[in-house]
């Protein structure tokens, strides 16, 4: 008989979990004003807020970490990450910052200036938020098919490169580059396919524009494109990396997820200029170049971790259970957004719940249900996190509503997975009990689903 697929690594220590009674859970929610960001994570049975620094390391990750030099100028460890990070990326150029949006934070203080305008595909919150702060435009090109939850095509995180092309055309002297969010986590963690990486590096050229990779999960895009993708079933995943970024002049880094570390991040580029620009604000705001708000210990984890992620099997490993809730969720009749992506399921909420209106928050509405069901988290990846509209004040609910469960790597089995798919199958079946959400008491002006504070309607 054909053995069955198992993991790629055993487990060498455990963390224990605790449930809770709904009727603390009732109480707890209440308390955190129905966002769960306010929850204090023992409150939480199974937790599928982020894959965001929640991986487990590996045996050899942990023993760099006793190895980590932590000296203020020009540590081996700072030259064990460059080093590693030009062998997977080719960028030669690397600035290390203490987390993705800290990347940002510093390469979008020198790039963009107000009036600006930055297109791409989906634009991650933080991203945005670094854009819209600057009083600059982030541009939404990802293709429409990325919209149709039900729809199945194999790459829909693209681009769509007519709407950059007429970007480009229109108001190509407010553009200070592309942005290309690899894999596409708004959209529901969706790979962008290479065939699309080239074809914005054509236009790029074209216009005259430079091109930054927002790399948070570039490891799993390159899963999808080695099992998706014609031509590239027989390359190696670092040999896919190699490719997707030349197509790049530089990238930012969020390495608490496929780099699988607590916390870190950097900036790579291939431009001398870019490169010395960044150190200037690095050095202001995360640290002196050779660390720029990580630990020495930190960044051997990191080496390590980006190498190891860069295998086929620890991918597979990861991508496989993702797509296992995603079965379990198929014979439950679960509506989400198809195919599962790389590190996330995002439900489809006001499919599921048909009653809720859209001013009532559906998908924030599902997260407090799923949370009061089994005291799992999951998080909104929808109006909420949408944000006003900058300029008229409006809430944006032109894009999806989704609650996303996102999948810590090598963290949670796959028995866990069938607890999330029941618990959401009970909120499922009684779906039509459900018909009031919940309204904004009080928001800030911007990135408001961290520190909302919502009622229930009833
Ligand atoms: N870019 C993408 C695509 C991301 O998903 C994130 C973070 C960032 C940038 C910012 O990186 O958190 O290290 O500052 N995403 C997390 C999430 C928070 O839950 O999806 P960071």
């Amino acid at each position: 008989m054909e053995l069955p697929f198992a993991e790629s690594w055993k487990i060498k220590m455990v963390e224990p979990i605790r449930k809770s009674t709904r009727a603390e859970r009732e109480q707890w929610i209440k308390e955190a004003y129905y966002n769960v960001f306010q929850l204090k994570a023992d409150q939480v049975y199974i937790d599928l807020i982020t894959d965001s620094g929640t991986g487990s390391m590996t045996d050899r990750q942990w023993s760099e970490m006793m190895l980590g030099d932590e000296s203020y100028a020009g540590a081996t460890s700072f030259f064990k990450m460059k080093d590693m990070v030009t062998k997977i990326t080719g960028f030669e150029y690397v600035l290390p910052t203490h987390q993705g949006r800290a990347a940002e934070n510093v390469v979008f203080s020198f790039l963009v200036k107000e009036g600006d305008r930055v297109p791409g595909n989906s634009h991650f919150d933080t991203t945005k938020g670094h854009i819209e702060s600057r009083k600059a435009f982030a541009i939404d090109c990802t293709i429409d098919e990325a919209k149709d939850t039900q729809l199945e095509i194999p790459f829909k995180g693209n681009v769509d490169v007519a709407k950059l092309e007429k970007e480009l055309i229109e108001n190509g002297d407010k553009v200070p580059f592309i942005i290309v969010t690899v894999t596409n986590n708004t959209a529901g963690g969706q790979p962008v396919s290479m065939q699309n990486l080239k074809e914005v590096r054509e236009l790029s050229k074209k216009y005259n524009k430079r091109v930054i990779f927002d790399s948070a999960r570039f490891a799993e895009n390159a899963y999808f494109i080695k099992t998706r993708e014609e031509g590239y079933a027989n390359k190696t995943i670092k040999e896919i990396c190699l490719e997707m970024f030349s197509y790049a002049d530089g990238m930012t880094m969020s390495a608490k997820k496929d780099a699988i570390v607590n916390m870190g991040g950097f900036f790579a580029t291939h431009v001398e200029e870019w490169y010395e620009q960044a150190k200037i604000k690095g050095i202001i705001y995360e640290g002196y170049v050779t660390y720029g708000g990580m630990n020495g210990r930190d960044m051997n984890a990191l080496a390590v971790g980006l190498d190891e992620n860069t295998e086929f099997e620890n991918l597979e490993t990861r991508i496989k259970q993702v797509e296992y809730l995603a079965r379990l969720l198929d014979e439950y009749g679960i509506p989400y957004q198809r195919p599962a992506g790389g590190h996330a399921i995002f439900v489809d909420a006001p499919k599921v719940l048909t009653h809720v209106p859209k001013e009532e928050f559906p998908a924030q509405t599902l997260t407090v249900e799923l949370y009061l069901e089994a005291g799992i988290r999951g998080c909104e990846i929808g109006y909420l996190l949408a944000d006003r509209d900058p300029v008229t004040r409006q809430n944006r609910f032109n894009g999806l509503d989704l609650l996303r469960l996102a999948i810590p790597r090598r963290v949670y089995t796959d028995n866990h997975m069938a607890v999330v798919a029941a618990a959401l199958k009970n909120v499922y079946d009684r779906r039509e009990t459900i018909t009031r959400g919940v309204e904004i008491a009080w928001e800030a002006p911007i990135m408001r689903h961290f520190t909302v504070k919502l009622n229930r309607l009833k």
